[in-house]
């Protein structure tokens, strides 16, 4: 009962981001969205034969139990309480017995110690870490988020829909191109594939498209 009391709490009254079917909640706002992000990255799952991952910024740890669901030991990090309150709570709900949260703020000081793990998700969050840190303090971050990465690194950011307060660099001449080369740049014997274009919203919940990315590791 105290769960429920602190899940009402926790997701009252805002409009859920991710789906949440382990704790019986409809309508998030990245409902489709979230799965459309998933079934593209699994066949690149399967193909870099990741047994483990972790989800930088999880949220309420859809990608988590998903992830768990197939086989995949899975932490999710996660910074804000209710957030990860519901995380805990819906990784319990599902039964999953490979799967966890993790409560911490990754930051240039903390993101060293992210596990070290064959697949890595940072979905909607490096835009976060520009706002917070600038773009180095972000792209350090980045570079020792790829260290502890061993196979695949799926990345997608906020991109021109983001307002000016998020101190994004201009992506030039277009976002796929500039993440691209940011990417090869930044995650050292990398290969870059882009896969497709996904439905996100601004800060405004207007719809947009954002790109995501696998960094698959070169052996
Ligand atoms: C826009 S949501 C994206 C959620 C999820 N990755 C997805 O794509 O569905 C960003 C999430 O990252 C979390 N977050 C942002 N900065 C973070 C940080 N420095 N450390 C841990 N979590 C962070 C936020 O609290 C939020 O839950």
């Amino acid at each position: 009962m105290l769960d429920e009391v602190r899940l009402k709490l926790d997701t009252f009254p805002y409009r859920l981001y991710q789906p949440m079917p382990w704790l019986g909640l409809q309508g998030a706002a990245r409902d489709r969205a979230t799965a459309s992000r998933f079934e593209a990255m699994l066949p690149v799952i399967e193909r870099t034969a990741s047994e483990d991952a972790v989800d930088v910024g999880c949220n309420l740890g859809w990608y988590v139990v998903s992830l768990a669901e197939r086989g995949i030991q899975t932490i999710g990090i996660e910074e804000s309480p209710p957030a990860y309150r519901s995380a805990l709570l819906a990784v319990k709900r599902s039964g999953a017995s490979n799967a966890g949260i993790l409560a911490m703020r990754v930051t240039p000081e903390t993101a060293s110690l992210v596990p070290s793990v064959d697949a890595m998700l940072l979905l909607s969050v490096w835009h976060h870490f520009v706002r917070s840190f600038g773009l180095s303090g972000a792209t350090d971050m980045l570079e020792t988020v790829w260290s502890r990465t061993r196979r695949v690194l799926f990345f997608e950011t906020g991109e021109d829909e983001m307002g000016i307060e998020f101190g994004l660099p201009a992506f030039l001449p277009d976002a796929r191109t500039w993440l691209t080369g940011y990417l090869e740049s930044t995650c050292e014997r990398s290969e870059v594939l882009h896969l497709g274009l996904h439905d996100a919203f601004d800060a405004a919940a207007r719809p947009c498209r954002r790109n995501l990315f696998a960094v698959v590791r070169a052996n």
